[in-house]
């Protein structure tokens, strides 16, 4: 496998990491049939106040999160995010550059997002039609949980909804991912 290198990430990556962002949620997001064209994730909705805000959220470093980025020479590939809350950790902005997917980088990204949440669960936000991203999370441990829901971003046409579900990892269960990564 090729080494990438992986650090905590800092306030100058905002450039990379909002275009690498843009082009894995755009492909990942994107479905004709569900009425979710790519213009609903172009470079004009991220470039938004409102998403660059959610973005910079991620990124900058806070005394509750941690957030790493993965770099292929100079270039951003891959970021992930793990936040505490009150009683558990959110994983956020878990993303691979299209191009570097499957290559074994997000498998060290969450491990060490694990090793920070190690004796609480872990819940995450996936949007119901990333189908890939759901069979991976399943084989990892993570089971559905709560209420599903939907959003709408700025700017997007009226009516134009992601439905949404949430995932938990037990701590038990991360406990044994992280032995397994
Ligand atoms: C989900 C994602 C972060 C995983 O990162 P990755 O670098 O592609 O994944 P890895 O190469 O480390 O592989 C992780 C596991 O998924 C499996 N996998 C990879 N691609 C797969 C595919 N297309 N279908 C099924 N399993 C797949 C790997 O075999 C591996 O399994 P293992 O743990 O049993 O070894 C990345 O694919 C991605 O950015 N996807 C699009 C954006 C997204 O959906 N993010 C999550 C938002 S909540």
């Amino acid at each position: 496998m090729k080494s990438f290198q992986i650090r905590p990430a800092k306030k100058g990556d905002f450039p990379k990491y909002a275009q690498m962002l843009q082009k894995s949620i755009s492909k990942a997001y994107t479905n004709k049939k569900l009425g979710l064209p790519s213009s609903l994730f172009s470079e004009k909705i991220f470039s938004t106040k409102g998403f660059k805000a959610w973005m910079k959220g991620n990124l900058y470093p806070g005394p509750k999160k941690k957030t790493w980025v993965a770099l292929s020479g100079s270039r951003l590939i891959g970021a992930v995010t793990i936040k505490q809350e009150k009683r558990l950790n959110e994983l956020r902005g878990f993303y691979i550059d299209p191009k570097f997917q499957g290559k074994g980088l997000g498998k060290q990204l969450l491990k060490l997002s694990l090793g920070y949440s190690k004796g609480r669960d872990i819940i995450l936000i996936l949007y119901s039609h990333n189908l890939k991203s759901l069979a991976i999370y399943k084989k990892w441990g993570f089971i559905k949980h709560g209420k599903p829901g939907s959003h709408h971003w700025p700017l997007w046409p009226k009516g134009v909804r992601m439905k949404y579900t949430h995932l938990l990892l037990s701590r038990k269960k991360l406990e044994k991912l992280y032995n397994r990564l």
